[in-house]
């Protein structure tokens, strides 16, 4: 299989690069060109970040020469799209990780990080993480991120948009606590409606794990209570599948 894209129609856009790390570096110039070109034009540009490996990885691009060189630190906004239910100092935060992996390391003024508030109760968090959503990026009637980076996990869910969960059925909200019961645990997650309000959504998906389900996604049924990553369509907005070979070997449809 060689790189390139495949149109999915209504469903996105598929980009496949050869394996985890293209897909990396594919995602970190993502986020330098989007900011570039956001703030090229107006003061700040407005990122969600994911939790997960690959982003991790790009993480480690995005703190390091020569991108870290290139992107406008001083004007750009992060945000998380999910969170779990732990301290930032815990290495299962994904705010505190991606904190610790590249964000201390970039002149990102500290107040343009955001990372969910997780000392209260998932509630109030989830409402406050609302608050400072509306505050902070702009757009109406729902604000508007220039980018939202999403994983997908291999059993479908995105974000902490998890199989069967109530947050799937929430729309009056920005940001919900989350409980899973397979995990035992709660999360806390952007909604659909405002994941669907960005200008861009990538998916970073990477591995053979995740080539059957990301097939049913893409190729499937629609049945978002079972894969909640369908319930990704931005209103206006693009999405992209950034996926690497082995993740795409299942696809019904085939790169130009
Ligand atoms: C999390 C994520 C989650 C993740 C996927 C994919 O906090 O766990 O936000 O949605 O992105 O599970 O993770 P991998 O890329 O590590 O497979």
């Amino acid at each position: 299989m060689t790189d390139g894209t495949i149109d999915y129609g209504e469903r996105g856009r598929v980009i496949v690069v050869a394996d985890a790390g293209a897909l990396a570096q594919h995602a970190a110039e993502l986020v330098r060109d989007t900011t570039r070109e956001v703030v090229s034009d107006r003061a700040n540009a407005y990122v969600a970040l994911s939790g997960g490996s690959t982003p991790k990885a790009m993480g480690a691009i995005l703190g390091a020469e020569p991108v870290r060189d290139e992107v406008p630190w001083g004007s750009v906004h992060f945000f998380w799209g999910d969170e779990r239910w732990v301290p930032i100092e815990s290495p299962e935060s994904n705010a505190g990780e991606a904190i610790r992996g590249f964000l201390d390391h970039v002149p990102v003024p500290r107040d343009q990080v955001h990372p969910f508030d997780t000392s209260g109760n998932p509630a109030e968090s989830a409402a406050k993480y609302e608050r400072l959503i509306r505050t902070v990026v702009p757009g109406a009637p729902l604000p508007m991120f220039d980018l939202i980076l999403l994983g997908m996990g291999d059993d479908g869910h995105t974000a902490s948009l998890f199989p069967g969960t109530a947050a799937l059925s929430i729309t009056d909200r920005l940001v919900t606590e989350n409980w899973v019961e397979k995990l035992d645990a709660t999360r806390l997650t952007f909604t659909a409606p405002l994941i669907n309000a960005a200008r861009h959504v990538a998916f970073l998906i990477a591995g053979a794990g995740k080539a059957e389900r990301l097939a049913e996604v893409l190729d499937g049924e629609h049945d978002p209570v079972r894969l909640p990553s369908q319930l990704i369509r931005p209103k206006h907005g693009q999405l992209t599948w950034l996926v690497d070979e082995t993740a795409a070997a299942r696809l019904a449809r085939a790169p130009k």
